[in-house]
């Protein structure tokens, strides 16, 4: 290998096996909504140590079928951090409800358990925490408040399956925790995701709402009849992407072991790095590393950050930046009222963020590479 193979800052694996699973289940005689959904949600609730879990067609889906779980309406404010990607926030305004931007822990970017305590009024129905780049939030103060004030805990896991809190699974550390499995995820079903709960009223409401709001799923129906009871959406899952999650499920393990390798490589040299540093690792959080990111250090950084950017895209690096907070996109500023200024701490630090090539395929002597590209970029200035 050499820096002419271009790496991105994340990338599926699809091996034999996957392949296979995806054949035979198209060659089944069910392509959707068959035995390996169920199979699929059982084992992603096992794993992640619940009851339940609803598949739907994207993490996104996934968002929005938990804040119909909830029964949020219009009028309603829920808590959401802006450093994530807009569907964690968007799911909110499907319901025509409002979200609430809580800023984040400066350190590790995980929306601040003390600003969402301040962001509570009397419309506050919940808090959707986001385990940004893979790290568990602070789910015990969040539970906390959440208990105190009567609200709900959601957990936007997209990027943390496999991680865990103190032993505690991602997935069993909110009243609704949701997945994604976009390829660019730790393990892919093309496009997909999954709502996972110990709740068997949130369970009942969200499998409504991913067929339409019917009632019972047409292998249960008798005859012809069936009712539509709620205005829900398409939002189910085919069999065939199900076996492909079922087959890449079988390495998550050993992927989430190696992305945890390739973050110690990278942490190892960047503790000699002066102008950048690896966000801080909570104490009790086993990180899942979908993403990982590094800060150039300083104020004011936009300029700096622009110049590696583009010195690393033009050397053969996919790098990226994650992201733009929330509350600054067209849409939020026009129809919530949001402004620049309002989030200090996401907005300083999108100004610094870098994502950096991470995924399980990568090898040691990639890591190199980009290390020695970052180096030069930076002595460069
Ligand atoms: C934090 C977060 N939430 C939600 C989503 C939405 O997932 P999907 O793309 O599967 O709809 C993503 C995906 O990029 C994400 O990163």
């Amino acid at each position: 290998m050499g820096n002419s193979k271009f790496l991105p800052y994340g990338r599926q694996s699809i091996d034999e096996c996957d392949l296979k699973a995806v054949a035979d289940t198209l060659t089944s005689g069910w392509l959707t909504t068959g035995p390996k959904v169920s199979e699929f949600e059982q084992a992603i609730a096992k794993l992640s140590k619940v009851a339940h879990g609803v598949a739907v067609n994207s993490g996104t889906a996934a968002l929005h079928a938990a804040m119909y779980a909830f029964g949020l309406k219009e009028g309603d404010e829920v808590i959401v951090p802006p450093m994530t990607f807009a569907a964690s926030a968007n799911c909110v305004a499907y319901m025509g409800a409002t979200p609430i931007f809580a800023d984040v822990d400066p350190k590790t970017l995980l929306i601040d358990p003390e600003k969402v305590e301040q962001l509570i009024t009397p419309k506050t129905r919940g808090i959707i925490a986001v385990d940004y780049a893979g790290q568990p939030c602070d789910y015990d103060a969040l539970r906390v408040i959440a208990d105190k004030h009567g609200l709900f805990l959601a957990s936007d896991a997209c990027h943390s399956i496999g991680g865990d809190l103190n032993g505690q699974m991602v997935g069993s550390l909110a009243d609704i925790s949701l997945y994604s499995f976009h390829p660019v995820k730790h393990m892919t079903t093309g496009e997909g995701g999954m709502a996972v709960t110990d709740n068997p009223e949130y369970d009942k409401r969200m499998r409504i709402f991913r067929n339409h709001g019917i009632t019972a799923d047409f292998r249960q129906r008798d005859g012809w009849f069936y009712e539509m009871e709620e205005l829900g959406f398409n939002y189910r899952l085919t069999d065939f992407q199900c076996a492909l999650g079922l087959s890449q499920l079988e390495k998550l393990e050993k992927w989430i072991e190696r992305r945890r390798e390739i973050a110690s490589l990278y942490n190892h040299e960047f503790a000699e790095i002066e102008e950048l540093a690896p966000l801080e690792i909570r104490p009790g959080a086993n990180h899942a590393y979908h993403l990982y990111v590094v800060k150039l250090k300083g104020s004011d950084c936009a300029p700096k950050r622009k110049a590696l950017f583009d010195y690393l895209r033009e050397k053969g690096l996919g790098v990226q930046v994650h992201y733009i907070p929330v509350h600054l996109h067209p849409y939020y500023k026009k129809k919530f009222g949001t402004y620049k200024g309002m989030c200090p701490v996401a907005e300083e630090a999108y100004n610094g963020l870098i994502s950096l090539p991470m995924f399980p395929a990568m090898e040691d002597s990639d890591v190199t590479v980009v290390l020695s590209l970052i180096k030069d970029a930076l002595q460069r200035g």
